[in-house]
């Protein structure tokens, strides 16, 4: 057992229930249970110092796990104060000697606390779900810089906040957009983040989703799956959105797409996924029903101006758990969801093992990536090599026991060719 001034977490004694959850986990895994089993012989990591800020979940603890058998030294703190499961973060410390600084509720004061904690093991790869390990490390960090080697990015508000500062020149050390990988957004964005928002909207409320007028704010990857799976349960689907392209799928996909102004007016539930700031903004607020709902399921809880909220209400209170009543001046009662913090990990449990086990998959082969070159990669953001997308792929059908067709040599001779027309 790691000593106590090495962790935070919430109850060590949490720990046997969180084994048994990490087990379950592990078991829609197959991918990364896979490259858990080649780490433990080939060591990639072997004396490796890795620090992730990452949701700590059950998924999360199998991630870190597979790095600790492939030599690694691994410190763990939540990517978001919400999202962390005690009981998981109890059984890394407790069954697997891993410290984890993370504690479900922690204020922002004691997330970055725990960020800072996490970062004094000096790590030479960092793992971060939405930038936040860089940027401590570029701004209040500045002294790590020499000693990382580089790092990986899971998510699409990480990545933007990275390629901005690249385009400012400060980046310091190579990263992995593992977001962007096509075995990741194209399946946790979109399904992960599908079923799991709407589980916990539902968990938090148990609403009926059939009729409803379900506003979806951005039809990015996300929005798509959350829109797919809202339509699925019955409910009446309308889109917002700024870029034109998209929003004209979602008319092509079947949903009505309007302004939010005009949206604010018609909702029953709101769910943000945008990415952006102040989407669901005080004159949207004004213009609601009595009994709307209020979700976020995109990376920062910025969404929804909640402080233009906090001051239109003449009273709040806490009606369920994850679900805050606001009585504005007129009457009006809003509900606002997890503080505005991602739903479906402040409710519910986050994406399903499953489509984690593609995510990070794409995390274990990035940082071996990384690891293997060395040395060899600029300060720039990277895409995941299209062979580790494809392995990712192959891995999963296989594990699900899909076979697919393969290019007859005609046929690739075919598709290299030029020539050959009607
Ligand atoms: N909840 C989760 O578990 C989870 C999982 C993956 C990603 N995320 C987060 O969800 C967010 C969305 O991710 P994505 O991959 O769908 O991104 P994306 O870039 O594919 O889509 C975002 C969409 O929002 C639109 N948008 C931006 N500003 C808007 C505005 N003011 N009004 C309406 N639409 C607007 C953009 O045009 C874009 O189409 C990010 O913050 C990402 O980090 C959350």
């Amino acid at each position: 057992m790691i000593s106590p001034d090495q962790y935070d977490i919430k109850d060590p004694s949490l720990a046997g229930e969180g084994k048994q959850r990490i087990e379950w986990a592990a078991r829609e895994m197959p991918v990364l249970r896979f490259i858990k089993e080649r780490f433990a012989k080939e060591k990639p990591f072997k004396g490796i110092r890795i620090a992730g800020c990452l949701h700590i979940t059950t998924e999360t603890a199998n991630l870190a796990i597979a790095l600790n058998e492939g030599g690694a030294e691994v410190v763990l703190c939540a990517s978001n104060p919400l999202s962390t499961q005690d009981d998981a973060a109890a059984s890394l410390v407790v069954d697997h000697g891993i410290p984890v600084n993370a504690i479900k509720g922690e204020d922002d004061a004691t997330y970055y606390k725990h960020l800072d904690a996490t970062l004094d093991s000096k790590p030479q790869l960092t793992i971060d779900d939405g930038a936040d390990l860089v940027t401590a490390i570029h701004t209040k960090r500045t002294e790590l810089i020499s000693e990382v080697i580089g790092g990986t990015e899971e998510t699409t508000t990480g990545v933007i906040r990275l390629r901005s500062l690249e385009k400012s020149g400060k980046l310091a050390y190579p990263i992995i957009a593992v977001n962007d990988a096509q075995t990741k957004y194209l399946f946790d964005n979109r399904y992960g983040t599908g079923q799991s928002t709407l589980d916990g909207i539902t968990r938090a409320t148990n609403i009926l989703w059939a009729g409803k007028k379900v506003v979806i704010c951005g039809y990015g990857w996300c929005g798509r799956g959350v829109a797919m799976r809202a339509k699925g349960h019955g409910a009446h689907i309308i889109v917002t959105e700024v870029k034109p392209v998209r929003a004209l799928e979602a008319v092509m996909d079947g949903y009505q797409v309007m302004p939010m102004a005009e949206a604010a007016r018609v909702g029953d539930v709101f769910i943000t996924l945008t990415g952006d700031k102040h989407v669901i903004d005080r004159a949207h607020i004004e213009q609601m029903k009595d009994g709307a709902i209020l979700s976020n399921s995109g990376h920062f809880n910025v969404e929804i101006n909640i402080p233009a909220l906090e001051s239109m209400a003449r009273g709040k209170r806490r009606i369920r758990p994850f679900v805050d009543e606001y009585t504005l001046a007129d009457g009006r009662c809003l509900y606002l969801l997890g503080e505005g913090r991602l739903i479906n990990l402040a409710a519910a449990e986050g994406h399903p093992a499953s489509v984690m086990d593609m995510s990070f998959a794409n995390q274990a082969l990035c940082l071996e990536y990384m690891i293997v070159n060395k040395g060899k990669l600029e300060s720039r953001v990277y895409p995941v090599p299209e062979d580790i997308d494809r392995q990712v792929a192959r891995l999963k059908l296989g594990a699900i026991g899909v076979d697919i067709d393969q290019l007859t040599p005609e046929q690739v001779e075919y598709l290299a060719s030029w020539e050959e027309g009607t």
